[in-house]
């Protein structure tokens, strides 16, 4: 057993999706979770900016004595995994190779599409992954650079014309190349699922990337017995770079529930 708490991190609100499904999974284990709402979107940004706040994000989290990280961002994910991995000397997860798993195991027809930030669609990252499982895989990717601020700004539901508009406008081409599963390679998208879910069709299998990364740590923890006591109702902290009553007002959309009085706000320019 090992009690120490897993930190969590993305640009912004789109990790709490993972986190969603964490406590579900998890249920006692103890989560830090880091959202950089103060300079949400990374996915418009250089490498070498994504690089250097992703660096700053786990800084901050590893002044907490953690036992994995999750990197419950696309973009980081894509980005920079393999820079965080060589520094870092605990195990980091990211969202691409779980959500690549997923995709290879759930196509029918080896026909998928990839949406996620304009980073995560410029790594090829996403495409790389599943490549190496599904050679014969024919993939589709878009980036939907609009969708993470309209789920930012809480336009995430059925009959916002806006948001309707701006998935169809992404999506024409993604649903005219006859994909049977789409990854949505962005852990702000879930919470667009039924938009995104009405436009494709009922034929089409949607992949919730934070969903398949909080598997990945359960199985992870569960082979190196490392579990906490499953028993326990786990502890969670969550922190961002902007105000904390937003960041609370716009957790409740994706996790359902109040959590004001477990924010905090942190300076990450000082790690
Ligand atoms: N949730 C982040 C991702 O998965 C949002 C990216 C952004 O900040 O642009 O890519």
């Amino acid at each position: 057993m090992d009690t120490r708490p897993i930190g969590v991190f993305d640009s912004g609100m789109g990790g709490l999706t993972c986190v969603r499904q964490m406590i579900r999974l998890l249920p006692g284990e103890d989560i830090v979770y880091f959202g950089d709402t103060g300079r949400v979107p990374y996915g418009g940004r250089s490498v070498e900016t994504i690089v250097r706040y992703a660096r700053q994000d786990v800084a901050f989290l590893r002044s907490f004595d953690l036992k994995a990280i999750v990197i419950a961002c696309g973009t980081v994910s894509t980005t920079a995994l393999d820079v965080l991995k060589r520094e870092n000397d605990l195990p980091i997860l990211g969202v691409v190779q779980p959500a690549a798993k997923a995709a290879a195991k759930i196509t029918k027809a080896g026909n998928i599409g990839i949406i996620g930030t304009k980073a995560t669609i410029r790594s090829g990252a996403y495409e790389a992954a599943i490549s190496a499982l599904l050679p014969e895989a024919k993939l589709t990717a878009k980036a939907c650079p609009l969708l993470v601020p309209l789920v930012e700004d809480g336009r995430v539901h059925r009959g916002d014309l806006v948001t309707e508009r701006v998935v169809e406008e992404y999506l024409a081409p993604v649903k005219a190349a006859g994909v049977d599963t789409l990854v949505l390679g962005c852990t702000h998208y879930p919470l667009l699922m039924d938009v995104i879910s009405d436009y494709m069709g009922a034929g089409v299998t949607l992949i919730d990337t934070g969903e398949e990364a909080a598997r990945a740590a359960a199985d992870l923890l569960t082979r190196q017995d490392r579990l906490n006591d499953p028993a326990r109702n786990g502890l969670r902290r969550y922190y961002a770079s902007d105000s904390a009553e937003d960041f609370a007002a716009t957790a409740k959309l994706f996790l359902g529930k109040d959590i004001s009085d477990r924010v905090e706000r942190i300076a990450i320019e000082n790690y």
